[in-house]
């Protein structure tokens, strides 16, 4: 089999392009990554898919895998223009190889090998979810290790990272993730898609004491996650609401709750993270999509006062889904010597922290294996 290049000397700056295609945006980009470990973004392109998903309340994936086709070669073309540069410019290709929907994600990996071999590049299948890991390094400079509050649309954990590749899960969602809770109970109370920011505006003009809403794992010991009740009684509770008022109290009420849980949870593993780090610096970090929310980051600030943790979240725009954090993760990969080869596959699942996932069949396991 044709293999690709290796990494070069490790310790010159990298200009990676990054490609991501795990769900329903097709995002290119170019980030610089120096030896010193200081990251500039050239480019960020993010195109959605939002008004082909929109008439069926939610990502379809076949409709997904063609757009991102239709959509890759202008995104990197675009990519590569914003950023002023070549290919020949590149030191590598860093491409989205799961967890996410398989046609999405092959056809991102898929271009990321195309492009490295004509190239003669090094490339990198990066795990989406170590993108959002390191999706904070994007906008100040963090050291490892620190403690991750990964919540978006698929996924609700609290990871110790350690360092590139190095995560240990502490907790994680036993049903649903907190921005599927945001978007489903959205939709009960008829707003589009995707349902957490709109939610979040209807929010703003209601009161959350006018609803009581189930308080899920209360006083368990371990800092998993369950919103499942949460959804349901959320959704009955929206079949009976029959005025703007109480539609607001609703959003408001359920924002609470979710952000209520994630900062319980959050607590318990700072405690455990604190008690196992002694002497060291406490560092906090909240991304994925739901941590643009401004009640859900208002409570996370709380616990990192109350437990003497530094917070940090990505800039907005690395919040949700973007490639820049994949080119940043294949650069710090490449950094650190690693990278794949043309026989890398695109995964459905693959939990970052494998043993953990294993371990814990309850957790995300589905008929395939553990999903995240
Ligand atoms: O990270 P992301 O773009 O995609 C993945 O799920 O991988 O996260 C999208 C999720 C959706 O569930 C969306 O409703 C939620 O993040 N989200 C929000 C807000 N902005 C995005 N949830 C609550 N409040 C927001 N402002």
């Amino acid at each position: 089999m044709t293999t690709l290049k290796q990494p070069g000397p490790t310790q010159s700056t990298l200009t990676v392009l990054g490609l991501e295609t795990s769900c329903d945006e097709t995002a290119a980009s170019v980030v610089r990554r120096s030896a010193d470990g200081r990251v500039e973004v050239l480019s960020s392109i993010v195109g959605t898919q939002f008004e082909q998903h929109a008439p069926f309340g939610g990502v379809v994936p076949e409709i997904a895998a063609r757009a991102h086709v239709e959509a890759i070669d202008g995104v990197v073309a675009q990519a590569m223009r914003a950023a002023g540069l070549g290919f020949a410019d590149l030191d590598g290709v860093a491409a989205t190889a799961g967890p996410g929907l398989v046609g999405g994600v092959m056809v991102g990996l898929a271009f990321g090998k195309a492009v490295a071999l004509a190239r003669d590049l090094p490339l990198v299948a990066v795990n989406h979810l170590e993108g959002h890991a390191v999706s904070a390094r994007l906008g100040a400079e963090i050291a490892y290790p620190f403690l991750l509050l990964l919540v978006s649309g698929g996924l609700c954990q609290l990871l110790e990272v350690a360092g590139v590749g190095a995560c240990t899960r502490l907790g994680t969602t036993i049903d649903d993730a907190a921005g599927e809770a945001f978007d489903k109970i959205a939709k009960s109370l008829g707003l589009p898609y995707p349902g957490g920011p709109a939610l979040e505006k209807l929010a703003t003009s209601g009161d959350p004491t006018q609803f009581d809403l189930p308080r899920a794992l209360l006083g368990r010991k371990d800092c998993d996650f369950s919103f499942s009740g949460l959804k349901t009684a959320a959704a009955r509770l929206a079949e009976k609401v029959t005025n703007d008022t109480e539609r607001a109290d609703l959003a408001a009420a359920v924002q609470f709750a979710i952000a209520r849980q994630l900062s319980e949870r959050t607590d318990r593993a700072m405690k455990l993270y604190a008690a196992s780090h002694p002497g060291q610096a406490l560092r906090f970090v909240v991304a994925g999509g739901v941590a643009a929310n401004g009640a859900v980051k208002a409570a996370l600030r709380k616990n990192c006062d109350d437990n003497g943790f530094s917070f940090d979240a990505p800039p907005l725009v690395y919040c949700t889904d973007n490639a820049a954090m994949i080119a940043l993760a294949g650069a710090e990969r490449l950094a650190a010597g690693i990278s794949d080869d043309l026989d890398a596959v695109a995964r459905p699942r693959w939990p970052l922290d494998e043993a953990a996932a294993l371990s814990h069949p309850s957790n995300n396991f589905g008929r395939k294996g553990a999903k995240a």
